[in-house]
């Protein structure tokens, strides 16, 4: 199993569109696959249509080893989730003061079996539940949108990275920079990305998802770009993106 934790501190840049997209194209390339929403916002679990605030317990519940993995994981179209609620934001101040804080989500994972990838999309901070995506993680995925302060938040990022590999996860990889929102048309997108490149080589993915409306608009609809707008550019590059990850391999 890949499980690929989707992180950028920085917010708004793409991480649960991101996620939700991934996770729908690779279940279209029939991988099986469980996305963790690890965000107190819950937008992805938003995102997929699915009422959180209904639900009994989400993954705070499976973290504080209430529950395993299992009894909160749902089914949705072509995909397994273990959706968040608002009650996540409070199992990160009580993890604080747990035992094995660090490593709730690797042992709650190491128990999912049926599963090609597990996909995990990170609050945008380094807080006590992103380090357990870390932890947890084989790959990061890393997704950007081409603006000048980005750089700035990748290299704080791979501080961070270099800080856990030396720690909790040496084997902890980056499978890949994304450039998100990108407009091959404006200088200044195209000019973020050769810097990026310069930077990081092979690590910045060749796929670039486009800024695009219907990615917007899904969300709304409670679906993913596939259901909602399957001939969209979205759609298009998402599916060139798994295809990428796919071709690559673990890394
Ligand atoms: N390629 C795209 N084209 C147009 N809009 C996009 C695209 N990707 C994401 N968006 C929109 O940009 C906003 C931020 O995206 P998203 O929620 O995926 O970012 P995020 O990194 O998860 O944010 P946060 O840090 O708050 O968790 C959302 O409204 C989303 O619908
Ligand atoms: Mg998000």
């Amino acid at each position: 199993m890949r499980i690929i934790a989707v992180l950028n501190q920085k917010g708004g840049v793409g991480k649960t569109s991101t996620a939700v997209n991934l996770g729908g194209a690779l279940a279209r390339q029939d991988r099986r696959v469980l996305l963790l929403d690890l965000d107190p916002q819950a937008h992805l679990t938003y995102s997929l249509g699915i009422m959180a605030h209904e639900l009994p317990r989400t993954m705070g519940a499976a973290l504080m080893r209430e529950c395993p993995l299992d009894a909160v994981t749902m089914e949705v179209g072509p995909l397994k989730v273990v959706p968040a609620s608002v009650a996540l934001a409070g199992t990160e101040v009580d993890l604080a003061s747990a035992t094995d804080r660090e490593t709730r989500l690797r042992d709650a994972l190491s128990r999912a079996r049926d599963y090609d990838f597990a996909i995990i999309d990170c609050p945008p901070n380094l807080g006590m539940l992103t380090l357990n995506a870390m932890v947890a993680a084989g790959e990061l995925l890393v997704p950007v949108q081409p603006e000048f302060l980005a750089l700035q938040s990748l290299g704080k990022l791979m501080e961070t990275v270099k800080a856990i590999r030396e720690g909790w996860n040496p084997d902890l990889a980056l499978s890949g920079i994304l450039m998100t929102r990108y407009q091959r048309t404006r200088k200044l997108n195209r000019e973020i990305r050769r810097k990026i490149k310069d930077y990081f080589g092979d690590a910045l993915l060749e796929t670039t998802i486009r800024d695009n409306i219907s990615l917007a608009e899904a969300p709304s609809f409670g679906k993913d770009i596939f259901t909602y707008k399957p001939r969209s550019h979205g759609a298009a590059d998402y599916r060139n993106l798994a295809l990428e990850l796919l071709r690559r391999g673990a890394p």
